[in-house]
């Protein structure tokens, strides 16, 4: 249940169980014990709260929202095709579906762990997906028709009931999936029935089926990029160098991506494999997972290692979290930069560099400074959120952050935030909130 559930419900019993005491003492002079009494309140509160609550569960646990940064151990990511940008992400728990607001809201019935899931290309309400139930198991190979609300097992798989890590749908033809599960696994029917097509190749990360050709596919693998032409019968390799790939993803119209950990994401138009940089700046993280959004090939939605949800608007490119990326319009940033540059600037200083701890002047008696907000500090160790709360109410243990709400509003707030994070790079963005921990080691 959520937390405004809960803190509800606890504020509900303490009112009635107040109402109720008083009520008794004044209507009831027959009830001389404590326990006719206590007895009373629990009766009252029972058929007063409980009940209700009862009734309303199966609406809570639908409508859980939780912060985006909360949900850990995402294991992919899809993008439903709607006006506002609406994430899938497959998690150890169940699926979620995003927003830029920075929540992510329950959608599937099954608290299952989804490691692998897949869209169905120009189906919006039809996926596939395989991994753990919650009591331990193998789900076999379950499917949607319902935008990933209500999930049944269609088929046990090979050897199964499978537990594919990895999975992929023929943008050629939809009835074609593979998946690996002690080999590579084929199916021509939509999942129900399978045939096994070929040894997998080890510590396979990633697959994915070519619109060109429903015999051809792709795995990322700890030993590099891999391309087979024959359902997974042999493998070549499909990118130079033996460095990991994490991920590789081909949309309809035959742009294959690709993660490179040490080189960076990779793109390449089919059938002929003449691959470009398209960004570098990723450091010691990686991607998981890629989703292209289906109504315009430059806006991208990928999953880091860190379960981070990032977006790019320039086909990879550049990166921002996916959470306040609404808010990050240039417009934004210009009105960010501007309040920085006007009342943050002579303490935060130039980029957000900080104030120099030698700088005498710029301490408090206790020593602070103004600490760095680009990477250096640990300003990206806070959500928008809290940011944006720090500048409003100002810090409690130094005086010279004051709370900036007399001067600013909440909106100019939002615009430094956004301007805050212009100046960090891919980790921090990635690393941001409470992901910040699992960033540290
Ligand atoms: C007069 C100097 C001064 C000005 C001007 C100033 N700050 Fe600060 N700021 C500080 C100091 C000092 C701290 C450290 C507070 C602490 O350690 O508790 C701080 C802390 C912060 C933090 C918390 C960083 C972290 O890593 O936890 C944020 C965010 C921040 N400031 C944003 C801003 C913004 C945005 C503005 C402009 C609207 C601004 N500050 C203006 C001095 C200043």
């Amino acid at each position: 249940m959520c937390p405004a559930g809960s803190a509800a419900l606890a504020f509900s019993v303490a009112t009635v169980a107040d109402k109720e005491l008083s009520a008794v003492y004044r209507t009831n002079p027959k009830l001389n014990t404590i326990e006719e009494l206590l007895m009373r309140i629990r009766t009252a509160v029972f058929f007063i709260v409980i009940i209700p609550t009862l009734a309303f569960m199966p609406f809570i646990a639908k409508a859980e929202s939780v912060p985006l940064d909360q949900i850990a151990h995402v294991h992919g990511l899809a993008v439903a095709p709607s006006a506002l940008p609406r994430l899938y992400l497959a998690t150890h728990s169940g699926l979620f579906a995003a927003t830029p607001d920075g929540l992510a809201t329950r959608v599937s019935n099954l608290n299952a762990d989804f490691m692998s899931f897949a869209a169905v290309p120009e189906n919006p309400k039809k996926y596939y997906a395989s991994g753990h139930p919650p009591k331990g198991g193998n789900l076999g190979v379950m499917m949607s028709d319902d935008g990933g609300a209500a999930w049944r097992r269609i088929s046990d798989g090979i050897n199964g009931p499978v537990d594919f890590h990895a999975l992929t749908v023929s943008p050629k033809d939809p009835n074609i999936l593979y998946g690996v599960y002690q080999g590579v696994q084929m199916s021509r029917d939509g999942g129900v029935n399978w045939e096994r097509t070929g040894d997998a190749p080890e510590k396979l990360f990633s697959l994915a089926a070519s619109p060109g050709n429903t015999d051809t596919l792709y795995a990322a693998t700890m030993k590099g990029l891999l391309k087979s032409t024959d359902r997974g019968s042999t493998w070549q390799v499909a990118y130079p160098g033996q460095r990991p790939a994490t991920m590789v993803r081909v949309t309809s119209a035959g742009h294959v991506y690709a993660f490179i950990y040490g080189t960076g994401l990779i793109t390449s138009l089919e059938p002929e494999l003449k691959w470009e940089t398209a960004a570098t700046e990723f450091r010691d993280r990686f991607l998981i997972d890629l989703a292209v959004h289906p109504d315009d090939p430059k806006l991208l939605y990928a999953l880091a290692d860190t379960s981070a949800v990032m977006t790019s608007k320039d086909g990879g490119k550049t990166w921002y979290s996916f959470e306040g990326s609404a808010k990050a319009t240039s417009e934004k940033l210009r009105a960010g930069a501007r309040i920085y540059a006007e009342s943050c600037q002579q303490c935060h200083g130039v980029g957000g560099i900080g104030e120099r701890p030698k700088d005498m002047y710029a301490k408090d008696e206790f020593g602070f400074v103004a600490p760095p907000l680009n990477n250096d500090a640990h300003g990206w160790h806070h959500s928008d959120s809290q940011l944006v709360e720090t500048i409003l109410n100002g810090s409690p243990r130094n005086e010279r952050m004051i709370a900036w709400k007399d001067l600013l509003s909440p909106q100019d707030a939002e615009n430094v935030v956004v301007y805050i994070k212009s100046l960090w790079n891919f980790r921090s963005l990635a690393c941001q909130g409470a992901r910040h921990m699992a960033c540290m080691r």
